[in-house]
């Protein structure tokens, strides 16, 4: 009889003193293969900040706004996530084989694990981050799907984990300061999950800038429309509705789940708030980098 291995929820493995999930531990020694190029473009974020949505903006901008070419495959396929590896899949090495130049390319890698030739090969980064609040509360979500991770537990318990950086990639204090800290000295466009929310013509107009393609105002108008929660949501080649059971539970919530700033306030109780805000401040003194909680 063939046995079936469990592959569901193993504990996540330290790697550098980075807590990561576990086969994606498993991928960064394949990872330190990779030939960056001149041309590539590295989306980096914590977990939960907005990393799909800019990614299928860049990918709008890069097809020139042309819809049908942006519907050519998940976004998974378009934009490979750097150490993803997980059983049945292709690893994001493996999908990268495939993607002609100028290639997107993306990672929630903090500084220490990144392969040290992005950064030699001064490829151009966009940064999202978003207010630590409401990733914990879309993280929270997000790992009760996630069949790779282990279990969040209960909302509190989760939030102490994510606190203590016991979640995968570890600190969400630690990443957002030090890629921040990194714009000083390499191309970074930092960028942040709220202001694309409050005004998104104005920060894709950044982007562009950026990356150097411009685009007439109709194609950044329609780019606004395609990229909106609502029609992301609605969207298989964005909204991970096709990838295996074995990765996402799909019972427990959806990957598009309010695309909102504040959602926060519905989920951390008086005392959670305080606990968390105490925590903060000691974590981000010094730090010139300022969040917005609600628009
Ligand atoms: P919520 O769980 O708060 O809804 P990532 O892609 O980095 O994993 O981030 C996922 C978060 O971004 C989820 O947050 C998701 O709903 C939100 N999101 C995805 N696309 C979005 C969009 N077009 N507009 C606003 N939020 C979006």
């Amino acid at each position: 009889m063939e046995l079936v291995q469990d592959t569901s929820r193993p504990p996540l493995e330290y790697v550098k003193g980075v807590p990561l999930i576990k086969y994606f531990a498993e991928a960064l020694g394949p990872l330190q293969n990779l030939q960056p190029r001149s041309d590539d473009l590295l989306i980096s974020t914590y977990p939960k900040s907005g990393t799909t949505w800019v990614s299928e903006v860049l990918d709008m901008i890069y097809q020139g706004g042309d819809l049908k070419k942006c519907h050519r495959a998940t976004i998974m396929d378009r934009v490979p996530f750097l150490e993803f590896k997980s059983p049945g899949c292709p690893t994001g090495m493996e999908v990268l084989k495939d993607i002609p130049a100028p290639r997107l390319l993306k990672t929630h890698l903090p500084l220490a694990l990144l392969p040290q030739a992005l950064l030699d090969q001064k490829v151009k980064v966009v940064y999202v981050a978003r207010n630590a609040k409401d990733v914990a509360v879309s993280a929270y979500h997000f790992y009760r799907m996630l069949k790779v991770h282990p279990d969040p537990g209960t909302w509190d318990s989760f939030l102490d984990k994510f606190m203590a950086g016991e979640v995968s990639y570890g600190f969400w204090h630690k990443h957002v300061q030090e890629w921040w800290e990194l714009s000083c000295t390499h191309p970074v466009l930092y960028l942040f999950y709220e202001d694309m929310l409050e005004n998104p013509k104005r920060e894709i107009r950044k982007i562009v800038e950026f990356v150097g393609r411009p685009l007439p105002e109709e194609t950044l108008d329609s780019i606004v429309r395609h990229t909106s929660f609502r029609k992301m949501k609605k969207n298989p080649m964005t909204n991970y509705s096709n990838l295996p059971e074995t990765f996402l539970d799909y019972s427990t919530s959806s990957f598009m789940r309010k695309g909102t700033v504040g959602d926060w306030k519905n989920t951390f109780t008086v005392a959670q708030n305080e606990r968390f805000d105490a925590d903060y401040s000691e974590k981000m003194a010094g730090c010139s980098l300022h969040f917005r909680y609600e628009l």
